[in-house]
């Protein structure tokens, strides 16, 4: 896989929101967009390595979508174990490392098993690092990480004086991933929906008003180009 060139994003995040509206626009039920949704996914997949973003990051349900209908959460969860079982061959032999963060207390035995045997199958790839987030929360991951870190203190393994940002990051479920550079979301919707909260304290944002089934690999490549014009100073002052 081609080194990220200068000034690209290495790590790509993206909110993929707009399945529901692209739908409706059709006359269609939500779960038509769902479906189309996750066929975009492979597109965004198979073009990040041209242009150089290593890890790839993708919200496909949060921990508020279990408000949704029964009828859209049961169909999406069952889309995600359509999705690993028709994409694993393909994310295997493409050097893909699978890997998901979120809370899987929630969600159902078989898709757990799927996940866990995904990652595990695709563990030893060093191609892109694709991960997908699923009942997703971001003040739910720091609430969870911070329980374990007072659980190491209480077990005496830990002491307070132990607590500063980079122990408290090994906690979080995204503890094997870089920062994202790039937060893109689709839709026109100007709002984070608790996605990556702690990581993205100095990520860029791009928000696009493509609804996600439209989002093209064409369009991602000229959203990865606007955000290597952007001056990064991470709160210094350029010299
Ligand atoms: C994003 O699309 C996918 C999920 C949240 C699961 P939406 O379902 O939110 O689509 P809109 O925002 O209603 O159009
Ligand atoms: C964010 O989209 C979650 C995902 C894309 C999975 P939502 O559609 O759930 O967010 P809100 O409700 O518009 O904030
Ligand atoms: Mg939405």
């Amino acid at each position: 896989m081609p080194d990220t060139p200068p000034n690209g994003p290495r790590h790509v995040a993206i909110i993929m929101d707009g399945n529901g509206r692209w739908a409706t626009l059709r006359g269609r039920p939500r779960l038509f967009g769902h479906h189309a949704g996750a066929r975009r996914v492979r597109e965004i997949v198979e073009a990040c390595p041209d242009l150089g973003v290593r890890y790839l990051t993708v919200f496909a349900f949060s921990t508020e979508n279990w408000k949704r209908t029964q009828t859209e959460v049961a169909g999406l969860m069952k889309l995600f174990r359509r999705y690993i079982e028709r994409e694993a061959k393909a994310l295997l032999t493409a050097g893909v490392r699978v890997r998901f963060i979120g809370d899987r207390i929630r969600l159902d035995e078989r898709l757990v098993r799927m996940m866990d045997d995904l990652e595990l199958m695709t563990s030893g790839n060093d191609g892109l690092h694709l991960t997908i987030a699923i009942n997703y929360g971001g003040r739910d991951e720091v609430t969870r990480a911070a329980k374990r870190l007072a659980y190491e203190i209480e077990a005496g393994r830990l002491t307070h004086k132990d607590v500063d940002a980079e122990t408290l990051a090994r906690f979080l479920d995204t503890r094997f991933l870089p920062d994202p550079d790039l937060v893109i979301r689709t839709s026109g919707e100007a709002r984070i929906s608790n996605f990556l909260l702690w990581q993205s304290a100095y990520a860029e944002y791009e928000f696009v008003d493509t609804l996600w089934p439209d989002f093209t690999a064409a369009e991602f490549g000229r959203v990865v180009a606007g955000y290597r014009a952007r001056d990064r100073r991470f709160g210094a002052v350029r010299a």
